[in-house]
């Protein structure tokens, strides 16, 4: 890629950004006189109508995953409820403590505690912590395996084992925490390949990885088997939940074909699982768990002599919003099992509506055999050039690198009448339109065919770089 094509696609990412410049004032010093709050409330209220109809009228994939008016209203009403507490100081608001420890214990149960012979509030039981979300609960996690081998076993060069189809999050912790991470290959359903894992084990792996449903492509790695590895070496297995935490106990009870992959198989010792996703509370909470109160442990912080005071804090961050614990306990609790299960069956019905049509439609296929968010792909067609053509009709879906395909989660959005049919007579017709101009040039369709074919990735990594510094601009 040249240096002016670089420049050209950091000035269209920049145009989409801030396309607020020209329209509404830029602080960049705080204003002498305060503005009049009705002024803020008036462009707060305009910007909201101006990105609402998007996901609302379902054309963005995850994002969003409940957004009907009366939840989004009630989950507001308890966040000003509740806006001013901080975890922190439970003193003050010990309705805080209340709200997390239910919050830990329902996701718990959901995921197999009771039923694991495990059960919440005992010793040896499935315990953890609400965090910010789902690369939270996973950085929070390995940080744990990490710290509980180095103090077992005295492992000071830590390793993992993830299959390539793992959450950026588990390099992301990788990074953070001087963790080797050894990613292994993928079978040809586009799950884990477990004589890979086996193969990657060395005397330093402290956890193996595996995703339930992995981001990608929605499907389910064979936990049972790794489960079963993970023991034989002695080592523990982090089950990612983010996406599939919330959908897939509720599509095992509704029937689908779900494979075990929570506590109930015996070798996973921690899950993450995002109550912001398929939990349908408002962005900001993730429940991290583990295998009994002995490894959380290893995730606190604790400071015996500061100045400051006697301080320990169970997650990354110190001053925490209440507001929003207490919204997600809240929607927990309202939406209850028979929401959960509606919520679920109406989702998966629009997935079966959208995979049926999609495998009409000549060159397409999907990629495994997801339950819920899927990804689809083409030997064809340029895909890439499919979404930019499902782009210009308004949708909001992710390009996936090497094989080329495109990711769709589908949430309550999606779900509404009418939206799974729209989705397949777009692709429909951008497939068409793709197989009658191949030769079309713009759009994302260039950016992400180099990015996944350039072979100095230390350019591409430089290019993100540069990406967030747009995202800085004034
Ligand atoms: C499987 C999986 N794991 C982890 C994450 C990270 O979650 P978050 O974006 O909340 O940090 C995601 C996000 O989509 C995910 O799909």
């Amino acid at each position: 890629m040249s240096a002016d094509s670089e420049m050209d696609v950091l000035g269209s990412l920049d145009a989409m950004m801030h396309p607020y410049r020209e329209k509404y004032q830029t602080f960049s010093e705080i204003p002498q006189q305060g503005v009049p709050r009705d002024q803020v409330l008036k462009q707060m209220e305009e910007l909201q109508q101006t990105e609402r109809d998007r996901w609302k009228e379902g054309f963005a994939s995850g994002s969003v995953y409940n957004g009907d008016d009366e939840h989004i209203a009630f989950v507001n009403k308890v966040y000003n409820l509740q806006s001013q507490v901080n975890q922190l100081h439970t003193d003050l608001w010990p309705s805080a403590a209340k709200f997390e420890a239910e919050i830990v214990a329902m996701t718990a149960n959901m995921l197999g505690a009771e039923k694991a012979g495990a059960p919440v509030g005992t010793e040896n039981g499935i315990c953890g912590s609400v965090t910010s979300g789902g690369s939270e609960s996973i950085l929070l996690a390995m940080k744990t395996h990490r710290d509980y081998f180095r103090e077992k076993r005295g492992i000071t060069a830590p390793e993992m084992v993830a299959p390539i189809s793992a959450h950026a999050a588990f390099h992301k912790a990788a990074q953070y925490f001087n963790i080797k991470i050894n990613v292994t290959p993928l079978d040809e359903n586009f799950r884990a390949n477990v004589a890979a894992m086996r193969a990657a084990i060395t005397p330093n792996t402290i956890a193996l990885v595996a995703s339930a449903v992995n981001f990608p492509y929605g499907t389910i790695d064979p936990i049972d088997e790794i489960g079963a590895l993970a023991e034989e070496h002695k080592i523990n297995l982090h089950v990612d939940g983010c996406l599939g935490g919330y959908l897939l106990p509720w599509a095992e009870k509704l029937g689908a074909p779900v494979p075990p992959f929570d506590f109930r198989v015996p070798g996973v010792s921690s899950m993450s699982c995002d109550t912001h996703k398929y939990g349908y509370a408002p962005k900001g909470t993730s429940v991290v768990l583990y295998r009994g109160q002995e490894l959380r442990q290893h995730q606190y912080f604790t400071l015996a002599d500061w100045p400051g005071g006697l301080y320990y804090s169970p997650t990354f961050s110190g001053s925490r919003p209440g507001g929003l614990s207490a919204a997600c306990w809240a929607s927990l609790v309202s939406v209850g099992e028979t929401g959960y299960l509606k919520a679920t069956g109406s989702i998966l019905d629009a997935v079966k509506k959208m995979h049926e049509g999609l495998l009409t439609i000549p060159g397409l296929k999907i990629l495994g055999q997801p339950i819920g968010p899927f990804a689809f792909g083409s030997d064809e067609v340029n895909i890439y050039q499919v979404m930019d053509q499902l782009s210009a009709r308004g949708w909001a879906l992710t390009g996936l690198l090497n094989p080329a395909a495109i990711h769709v989660s589908p949430t309550l959005r999606w779900a509404q009448p009418g939206v799974a049919e729209r989705f397949v007579a777009h692709v429909r017709e951008s497939v068409e339109y793709v197989r009658e101009n191949p030769d079309l040039e713009g759009g994302m369709a260039p950016i992400y065919g180099m990015a996944a074919a350039i072979p100095d990735r230390s350019f591409v990594h430089e290019m993100l770089r540069q990406v967030m510094d747009v995202y800085y601009r004034l």
